[in-house]
Order: C-alpha cells, then sequence, then structure tokens
C-alpha cells in the first residue's frame, strides 16, 4: 500500500520541535513550537496543577469513562471562564461546552459539526494564522479562503483591509479569528474593533468561530475575554474554542473545550446533541485528568488565586523578555526598528526576520525559529537573549 506513496512533509511547528530534540549543541535555543518556558529554559508543572493532582490522588475514585461530553463541573468552569461568571448566555442555558482534547480537538470537533450541517460553507482564515488551522479545517472538509489581518510594512493590523473582506464574506460561511495573542504575528484588535467586528457578524450572517488558546496571555484573564464577550452578546451562532494547554500549562493533558452559543436554549439543546454525536463517532470520549485538574482549580479560590499569580508570571516574564529583545537587537547594531516587538501580545511576534536569515540561525547557532519569521518569546532567558541577538546580527549582515 506504502510502495508508491511519498512522505509527508514534518509538522512546520512540531517538526522543528522534534529537529531540536535531536540537535547536540547544549547552546541551542528553541524560539519554535508555542510552550512556555520558564527563566531557566523549563516548562514547569504549575504548583496549582501539582496541588490539584495531589487532591485528585486522593478523591478519584474510578477511572470509568467520563459522559461523551466529558465531566460537566469543567464544562461548567469552562463556560465561567471565558465567557464571565455572569454573562446571561450561561443564565440562559444558551452554551453548551463539551471538553475536547486540546484546543486543536475542539476546532477539529467544531469544525466536524459546521461542515456536517452546512457542507457548502467556505471557512475563513486571517492572512496569516496558525499554520494548522489550514489542516484542521481542510481535513473537517472545508474550503479555506483568507481575509486581510496583518501588513508587513507597517508590522500592524491592516483593520481596513479586514473589515472590506469580512464585509464580503457570504452569510453561513465561518470566520475563524483570534480571540487574543494572535498566532502567529502577536498583533490583535482593539477593543472597539472587535465591537465592530461583531456587528458586522450579525448584520452580515456569517458564523464567528475564535479561537481562544491564550487567555491570559494578553492582559489578564478577565480582560482577554472581551472579544468572546462581544460575539456571545450579540445573540447569533458563534463557537469557541479553549484551551488550557499554555494558560495552565496541561500542554500533554490535551485539556481544551469546544463551547457553541446559539440564539436560543432550545437551539442549544440540539447542538449538544450533535456534538456527542461527532466525539462518539472521533474519539467516544475525552480524556479525564487534565479536565478534572483545571475544574479542582478554577471550583477552588486558593487555587484559583494562586493560578491567577502564576499565570501573571509567566505573562509578565514574556513581556519582559520582549523589552530586553528589543534592546539587546539595538545593542547588537541589528538594522531596523524592532519597538513592534513591545507593542505585540501573547507568546509570539512576527519578526519580520527572512527564511534565509531562519535557516542561518538554525544552522549557524542552533537557534530554532517557525519558518516565516514567528518567534516564541517564551524561548528566551536572561542566560541566552545575548547570544540570540548575536546571532541575528550576524544573520543580517
Ligand atoms: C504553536 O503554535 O506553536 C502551538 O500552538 C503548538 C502547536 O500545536 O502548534
Amino acid at each position: 500500500m506504502w510502495k508508491n506513496v511519498q512522505p509527508a512533509p514534518p509538522d512546520s511547528i512540531l517538526g522543528l520541535t522534534d529537529a531540536f530534540r535531536k540537535d547536540q549543541n547544549p547552546e541551542k535555543v528553541n524560539l519554535g513550537v508555542g510552550v512556555y518556558k520558564d527563566e531557566k529554559g523549563n516548562t514547569p508543572i504549575l504548583r496549582c496543577v501539582k496541588a490539584a493532582e495531589k487532591e485528585l490522588l486522593e478523591i478519584e475514585k474510578t477511572k470509568s469513562y467520563l459522559p461523551i461530553s466529558g465531566d460537566p463541573g469543567y464544562a461548567a468552569a469552562v463556560q465561567r471562564l471565558i465567557l464571565g461568571e455572569n454573562n446571561a448566555v450561561i443564565k440562559d442555558g444558551r452554551a453548551v461546552t463539551v471538553h475536547a482534547p486540546g484546543g486543536t480537538g475542539a476546532l477539529r470537533v467544531g469544525g466536524d459539526l459546521i461542515h456536517k450541517f452546512s457542507p457548502e460553507a467556505k471557512l475563513w482564515v486571517s492572512s496569516p494564522t496558525w499554520a494548522n488551522h489550514n489542516g484542521i479545517f481542510e481535513a473537517a472538509g472545508f474550503e479555506i479562503k483568507q481575509y486581510g489581518y496583518y501588513n508587513p510594512q507597517t508590522r500592524a493590523l491592516d483593520f481596513d483591509l479586514l473589515m472590506a473582506d469580512l464585509a464580503k464574506v457570504p452569510a453561513g460561511d465561518v470566520v475563524v479569528l483570534h480571540a487574543c495573542c494572535h498566532n502567529p504575528s502577536g498583533v490583535d484588535l482593539q477593543n472597539e474593533q472587535w465591537t465592530e467586528v461583531a456587528a458586522l457578524a450579525a448584520k452580515t450572517g456569517w458564523i464567528p468561530f475564535l479561537d481562544f488558546a491564550y487567555q491570559g496571555f494578553g492582559d489578564g484573564v478577565d480582560e482577554d475575554r472581551f472579544a468572546v464577550e462581544q460575539f456571545a452578546a450579540a445573540g447569533i451562532d458563534c463557537y469557541v474554542a479553549s484551551s488550557f494547554s499554555k494558560n495552565f500549562g496541561l500542554y500533554n493533558e490535551r485539556t481544551g473545550a469546544i463551547t457553541v452559543i446559539t440564539p436560543s436554549t432550545d437551539e442549544a439543546t440540539v447542538a449538544m446533541s450533535h456534538l456527542k454525536t461527532v466525539v462518539r463517532t472521533n474519539y467516544s470520549n475525552p480524556p479525564a485528568h487534565g479536565g478534572l485538574v483545571a475544574a479542582l482549580i478554577l471550583n477552588s479560590s486558593e487555587l484559583r488565586t494562586i493560578w491567577l499569580e502564576e499565570l501573571a508570571d509567566m505573562r509578565e516574564r514574556i513581556k519582559s523578555m520582549r523589552k530586553l529583545l528589543v534592546q539587546g537587537l539595538a545593542a547588537q547594531g541589528v538594522d531596523g526598528d524592532f519597538s513592534f516587538i513591545e507593542a505585540q501580545r501573547g507568546m509570539f511576534s512576527f519578526s519580520g526576520w527572512s527564511d534565509d536569515v531562519v535557516a542561518q540561525l538554525r544552522k549557524e547557532d542552533s537557534i530554532y525559529i517557525v519558518g516565516g519569521g514567528r518567534i516564541n518569546l517564551a524561548g528566551l532567558t536572561n542566560s541566552n537573549i545575548e547570544k540570540v541577538c548575536a546571532a541575528v546580527a550576524r544573520a543580517m549582515k
């Protein structure tokens, strides 16, 4: 069967991690995959997670299957987190949530659900977007289209282009939006702009599908949900794929959720019944551990407080690395104004470094960056930042 089949290329992000693991250079630096690293270059288990796991070990009585939609306590905690405690959508029972295996699983379950009932709908992603969006939604059966987002000349959002493109999206098509910390550019919409985009969705009739993988990495857990609140308040169909990989550091526990918001409780009930069918025919029911841990943390005021502190530490460390990188590049005499790096949000920035520069950094200095120049600021530490800046200066000469 495989004799005449060409091998698939390595994944543009996780394939880079494989190459990084194999690299023997003790000074290697991974600025590729979106995984948080602390000042020592480790990806720690959060203290709140350790405490919740300890508690879980004591109280867990069975490893029997979870319901198809996952633990109900987890789903309720996710809704309160992504929509805000007092959101009318929750009170009205207009949102339904299932535990999905990570943000990727959430996107795929949502994609499968929509495609099943709207096979003609096209799906729009920002230009650029997270590389895996294309693969996930193509696999779900969608034709993918792009709307304008990032302007490489200004290194900022092209809001006029975005609005002009989204105004032309037909009713019933799906538009994927990054609720905060745009991946890969780090360039987000301002709050007033989100309000305009939500009004446009309501007017035009396209379906917003929010990828919310970095809640808490922008300005804070409450601040970062602004976009989600706007779409929820619009009274339209809306999808939110959330992930606890980054903000709880639960990467390998595959802890995410897909939330479907509908204009009425009855529609939400119907949506949930079909969500369950999609899950059942795919992976039957979700893994339990990550969801139970996250629910324990979110439902305990003590653990939640620790979590918010730990999340703030991660966010602030990344911000300080943004600052040091801008200073370090200037100190090494690298041509150009890199102040945009400080203005951007979340784990990533588009460095503007060409694929040649990216290739040279990998070859000469074992510095790993995703093609296109996306850098994960969390891979920088006080110990490696000077080396990185010096290497960039050499590569850009
Ligand atoms: C990333 O963009 O690097 C992360 O979301 C990890 C992944 O799965 O690609």
